[in-house]
């Protein structure tokens, strides 16, 4: 009795647990659900990643062909589309910014941003990349309501502005699936595993049944 009251207390807590909004800074996040399955998905937020963030933040846990493998990019056209300095295809996707350069010119450092899916949860950054709005009291005129007084620059400013709203969303949808996927890479791999040690499991349960059977019968 104990332990069902234990279930219904952990299944209940649970649940309100997820009800609940989560907050992105002074506002309640949107909704996000990765789809790490859709290549074409990861592929257009990968090309935004290079173009728009990648001068800024590494991504330093990750390989170049590693990427190029799971997105199912030649590694050719990955070489020469996505890499602009001259990086090996085998190296770790580092960049040279050092630290000081960017406490000078940014007044913070930009961090790696590998794990960042991970450390703040998808839907965080998918806010955040929306919420940016004029404010003159701030360095470069932005300011942003998940991240309030934030040192990045509004980078997609542009893009926003020229989009519709829909366009600029999904924009962000990709790269924030992006970031997705390379906070944890072999997610999709895993769930593919783990469908096979499910399939294997009911196999073997019915063998072991049936073994059981015959086992039994003689010793009746
Ligand atoms: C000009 C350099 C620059 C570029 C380009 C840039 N960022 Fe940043 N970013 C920063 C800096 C600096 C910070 C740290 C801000 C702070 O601490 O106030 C930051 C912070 C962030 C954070 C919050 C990190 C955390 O958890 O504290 C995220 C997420 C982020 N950037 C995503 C992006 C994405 C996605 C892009 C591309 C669309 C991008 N950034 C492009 C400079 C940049």
């Amino acid at each position: 009795m104990k332990i069902l009251l234990f279930f219904i207390s952990l299944i209940s807590s649970s649940l309100l647990f997820s009800a609940g909004e989560y907050r992105c800074g002074s506002i309640e996040c949107d909704a996000f659900q990765a789809d790490v399955s859709d290549k074409a998905s990861l592929q257009r937020g990968l090309s935004t990643y290079m173009n728009y963030c990648y001068g800024c933040h590494s991504l330093k846990y990750s390989r170049y062909k590693r990427v190029a493998e799971d997105l199912l990019i030649p590694l050719d056209i990955y070489e020469n589309n996505l890499i602009f300095d001259g990086s090996k295809i085998g190296e770790l996707m580092e960049i040279s910014l050092t630290k000081k350069d960017a406490i000078d010119w940014l007044g913070a450092y930009p961090p790696d941003l590998t794990l960042e899916a991970r450390l703040r949860r998808p839907d965080w950054i998918y806010t955040y990349l929306r919420n940016y709005y004029p404010d003159s009291t701030r360095p470069y005129g932005v300011n942003n309501k998940v991240y309030q007084n934030v040192n990045m620059p509004h980078v997609l400013e542009d893009l926003e502005t020229n989009l519709s709203k829909s366009e600029y969303d999904q924009v962000i949808y990709d790269l924030t699936n992006f970031m997705t996927y390379v906070a944890d890479p072999s997610a999709e791999q895993r769930k593919r595993i783990g469908t096979y040690v499910l399939l294997f499991l009911v196999i073997f349960t019915a063998f072991a049944y049936l073994t059981y059977r015959e086992f039994k019968k003689d010793l009746k």
